[in-house]
């Protein structure tokens, strides 16, 4: 049953249709499942051997939803009747699986976003959808295939025109993010870039470098991965990297503003339908975020190499030494090293999604060890630009003794040069009014006997303008009680108190 219900969240995912239209667990396993790992194999097995399987519309800034004009391979005639601009550069829009079997409206957006910034680019979209209708398996053994034929597409336009490759661009979603790899790897020259856009999981995770989108099929790949998140080695979005710069948005997963789990929630009551719109929009985001970044270039996201999500989510990797940073999206800075950069990020829930990151560390000193602490923080800002007010500190470990604790906070607006924190106790349920209290006099000041908890320096890095800063104790002699404590701005540069 468990099986049964990823697969048609599977179906569900990938394409924007409903197909799993039955709450009915058997009567899925009678239709749907069985197809689903049954290859149609008739309907590939012609005897027809020229057939095709892509078809590659030049679109007009002036009417990016339109195909007015195909290019046609070995029809040199096609270039330019579609005024193809051997000069300008060339994108590759490679879309994914699909059940009903037309572009999804994310395709048109894109073309748009695309002329937006690159004015005299040419803009094709590359059409498999007869092959990307099909069951998911079939159409994920067939993308080698439809690369293959895009591949000789590229050479043809190489031999014909000249373009310089390092000037062809392809950007593949989901399978079509495979789809772009094959491409890639049959081109006689490298092409110059590859923009793998949440890589499908299913068939291609774990595989050889040979069988997926991988580093080799381009001068350079970067990839988003924006669900990742699987159960049963099952994940609708491929989960290891597979580019030069792999970027984890939110940790690759819950996406802010698709809200999945209120759609889990909904599953409970309505069944499997209401998957769709959650999971769909999770997967595509993807998209959108390389849209915003075409768009919004002014307020491009940054992303930061680190070792784990974990660690990123106490504010650990704000560094942008050594290529540590990075831009999302289409102003990626091209980085190839030996083996794939994760990198992460966060976003808001709509565009634009750049956020500002800080990173709070937190010196607690104190004679006596007080592992029973567990505070639950928050913070508001004060910048010269404006402030952002009670965000949360999430921090799973413990409060410990003579130890520097490490937490991210996020801003949607730019605050400026911060000139002021403060912090508040937000009262948990798991204690008792006058035990938080006690908590509390003793945490922040220390007036009962024996209690000696101090924080005297927050020190703060802020990811978008690298800069460091140090806030001291306003009052050091803060009444015994307060819930909210005020820190100001007393260094600009941390590393001046720091050991060297
Ligand atoms: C296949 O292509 C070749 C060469 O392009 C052509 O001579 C032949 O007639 C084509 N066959 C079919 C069935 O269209
Ligand atoms: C072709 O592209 C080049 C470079 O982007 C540009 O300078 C030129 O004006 C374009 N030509 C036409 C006919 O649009
Ligand atoms: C923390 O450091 C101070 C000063 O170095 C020391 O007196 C105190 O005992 C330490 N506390 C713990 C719990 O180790
Ligand atoms: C404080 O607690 C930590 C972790 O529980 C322990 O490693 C350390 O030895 C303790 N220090 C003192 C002084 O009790």
């Amino acid at each position: 049953m468990k099986i049964l219900s990823y697969q048609c969240h599977l179906l569900l995912l990938l394409s924007s249709t409903v197909l799993c239209v039955s709450t009915l667990e058997e009567e899925l396993s009678n239709t749907i499942f069985d197809n689903f790992l049954e290859p149609l194999n008739d309907l590939f097995h012609r005897k027809d051997a020229n057939k095709t399987y892509a078809k590659f519309s030049l679109r007009k800034p002036s009417q990016p939803e339109e195909d007015v004009c195909y290019i046609v391979p070995n029809e040199p005639d096609s270039l330019s009747n579609c005024a193809f601009n051997s000069t300008a550069k060339t994108f590759l829009v490679i879309h994914g699986w699909t059940v009903i079997g037309l572009f999804e409206s994310w395709v048109a957006k894109l073309v748009a976003a695309l002329y937006e910034r690159e004015r005299d680019a040419n803009v094709i979209v590359v059409d498999w959808l007869d092959v990307a209708q099909n069951h998911y398996v079939v159409a994920a053994q067939h993308t080698q295939k439809v690369g293959q034929e895009i591949g000789r597409f590229i050479d043809w336009i190489e031999e014909t025109t000249n373009v310089p490759l390092e000037n062809v661009h392809l950007i593949g979603y989901s399978l079509g993010a495979h789809v772009a790899g094959f491409a890639g790897s049959h081109t006689t020259n490298k092409v110059g870039r590859i923009t793998g856009l949440d890589p499908a999981g299913p068939d291609f995770e774990g595989v050889h470098a040979r069988r997926r989108l991988s580093p080799d099929d381009a001068n350079f790949v970067d990839v988003l991965h924006t669900f990742t998140r699987g159960s049963l080695g099952f994940s609708i979005g491929i989960q290891q990297p597979v580019g030069h710069v792999d970027i984890y948005p939110n940790g690759g997963s819950f996406q802010p503003g698709c809200n999945l789990r209120a759609a889990l929630e909904k599953i409970a009551n309505f069944g499997i339908l209401a998957m769709n719109d959650a999971i769909k929009c999770e997967h595509e985001r993807s998209i959108h975020l390389f849209i915003d970044s075409l768009l919004n270039e002014q307020d491009a996201s940054k992303a930061y190499s680190c070792g784990s999500n974990d660690m990123f989510n106490r504010g650990m990797c704000l560094s942008c030494r050594k290529n540590r940073c990075n831009t999302v999206g289409y102003d990626v800075t091209k980085v190839r090293k030996p083996r794939s950069v994760k990198m992460f990020t966060k976003t808001r829930s709509s565009m634009p999604f750049r956020v500002y990151h800080y990173q709070l560390k937190i010196h607690v000193s104190s004679k006596m060890n007080r592992t029973e602490m567990e505070p639950s923080l928050s913070v508001s800002l004060y910048g010269t630009n404006g402030e952002a007010e009670n965000l949360q500190l999430n921090g799973d470990e413990r409060i410990a003794a003579n130890k520097t604790h490490s937490f991210l906070l996020v801003t949607e607006k730019d605050l400026g040069d911060l000139l002021m924190l403060t912090f508040r106790w937000e009262e948990s349920s798991s204690w008792t009014a006058a035990s938080l209290l006690k908590k509390v006099s003793s945490w922040w000041s220390g007036d009962s006997a024996g209690a000696d908890v101090r924080v005297q320096k927050i020190r703060m890095r802020v990811g978008e303008t690298q800069k460091k800063m140090v806030f001291c104790l306003k009052d050091p002699e803060t009444a015994s009680l307060a819930q909210e404590v005020t820190f100001v701005k007393c260094k600009d540069d941390w590393r001046r108190l720091s050991k060297r």
